[in-house]
């Protein structure tokens, strides 16, 4: 057993350039008070996507409780529509797969106290299109008013806009998503509009971050992608391309987090809890599910869920529908966590609403290893608290320091108040 002591400079938040584009308005104001939550298609059934998968997904949210304890958006990533457009260039759903239309999809899921999603994006083409997974050229350049108009009449209440073009320039991204923020607030409804300016940007040496974790789109859009997607592997330590494991994600986007705040939100990407994409990307351990989905939690990202829901297990289940770790995410103050281990980047500290302080312990090593962390160091007034783990309930008192167990790779997450 590693024992690390967190005897520590004081508290410090993790400096960040501003790069905010857009001062004018807020993207789309009232939709998204607190980070969103839902379901998204892609993470399981990439381009092999039907209707009857999206309304099992929509059942499942409410036969689970996932609906209950926040999950409201069911989203249909790529490879929903008809290849080609309509003769009057309208969009329209694949006539084989969708059969019965888009609109009649996204009432199907209104009638479950859900919310609908759908994917497109800005060039000319969608990713799968753009990778040759998929046929023909129905991205939404030239087209924005339209399909705006398009999303609304169906009854969309999220759009993600996901960029797939190798172009990486500032200007034309900036413009293009612009030109879809405009569009869909002209058309008087609600969007949730969630932007990706990563994509589709080659991997040849190019850094795993390219142009969206360098900006701040909180004038632009709901949230934004700052990574390329996120895998269901730990890490692709060393380095390759941009492929991005849950460590190198954290590591990546954890700096960003800091711009996140009510309709604006960083978004760290889908999880992959419970999800098993590939041979050789078979799935995350226990501990590496708890990482995720506590660190997203810790750093108020959105909780778009990306497993095949009717069929997962209790343990998958467990993790995310536990209300105490979504109360995290939730938490109205939307507190900035502050790294209180700036030397290792192991431990942060994020008050809550309520007075309470969460406190969120990462053993990013290879051992099993204790991890300790004096009070003082997290900013707490000598006296007694009260200590409860947000995995186990396990309630314990602290009196100058706080000590977990944990196993590789695995996050702890503890509500700390004053004991009464
Ligand atoms: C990109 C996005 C993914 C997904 C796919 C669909 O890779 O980052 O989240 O939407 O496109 O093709």
């Amino acid at each position: 057993m590693v024992v690390l002591s967190l005897v520590l400079p004081a508290a410090a938040a993790v400096p960040v350039m501003s790069n905010r584009l857009d001062r004018s308005l807020a993207a789309l104001p009232g939709v998204a008070p607190t980070p969103p939550m839902g379901w998204n298609s892609w993470n399981s059934y990439r381009c092999n996507i039907d209707s009857q998968k999206v309304r099992q997904a929509a059942d499942a949210l409410v036969a689970t409780g996932m609906r209950e304890v926040g999950y409201r958006y069911v989203v249909v990533d790529d490879c929903w529509f008809a290849p080609q457009r309509a003769k009057d260039g309208a969009l329209q759903g694949d006539p084989v797969r969708f059969p019965e239309g888009m609109k009649a999809l996204a009432d199907y899921v209104h009638q479950r106290g859900l919310r609908f999603g759908l994917y497109e994006s800005p060039g000319q083409r969608t990713c799968a299109q753009l990778h040759g997974r998929y046929p023909g050229r129905t991205g939404s350049a030239g087209h924005e008013r339209r399909d705006a108009q398009t999303f609304r009449d169906w009854g969309v209440d999220y759009l993600k806009y996901d960029w797939c073009a190798t172009d990486s320039d500032l200007g034309h991204q900036l413009a293009a998503f612009l030109r879809m923020r405009d569009a869909l607030r002209a058309t008087g409804a609600h969007f949730v509009y969630s932007i990706n300016p990563n994509s589709g940007i080659t991997d040849a040496g190019v850094p795993a971050t390219v142009v969206g974790s360098r900006y701040d789109w909180s004038g632009v859009a709901t949230m934004w992608r700052t990574t390329n997607d996120v895998d269901s592997v730990w890490t692709y330590a060393p380095r390759q391309g941009r492929k991005m494991g849950i460590r190198d994600t954290v590591e990546v986007a954890v700096p960003q987090v800091v711009r996140s705040g009510p309709d604006h939100w960083v978004d760290l990407d889908m999880l992959e809890v419970g999800v098993h994409q590939d041979r050789q990307r078979p799935g995350l351990t226990a501990a590496e599910e708890h990482t995720q989905f506590g660190l997203w939690a810790m750093f108020a990202a959105p909780l778009i869920a990306g497993n095949v829901l009717p069929t997962m297990s209790r343990v998958t289940r467990d993790v995310l529908t536990n209300s105490d770790v979504i109360a995290v995410d939730q938490d109205p103050l939307v507190a900035s966590a502050v790294s209180v281990s700036v030397a290792r980047g192991l431990v942060w500290r994020r008050a809550m609403a309520d007075g309470s302080l969460v406190v969120a312990l990462w053993n990013r090593s290879e051992d099993s290893a204790r991890l300790e962390c004096d009070l003082a160091t997290l900013g707490l007034a000598p006296g007694r608290y009260a200590v409860r783990d947000l995995w186990t309930g396990a309630a314990t008192v602290a009196d100058h320091t706080i000590a977990v167990d944990a196993v590789p790779h695995d996050t702890i997450l503890l509500r700390v108040r004053p004991a009464g």
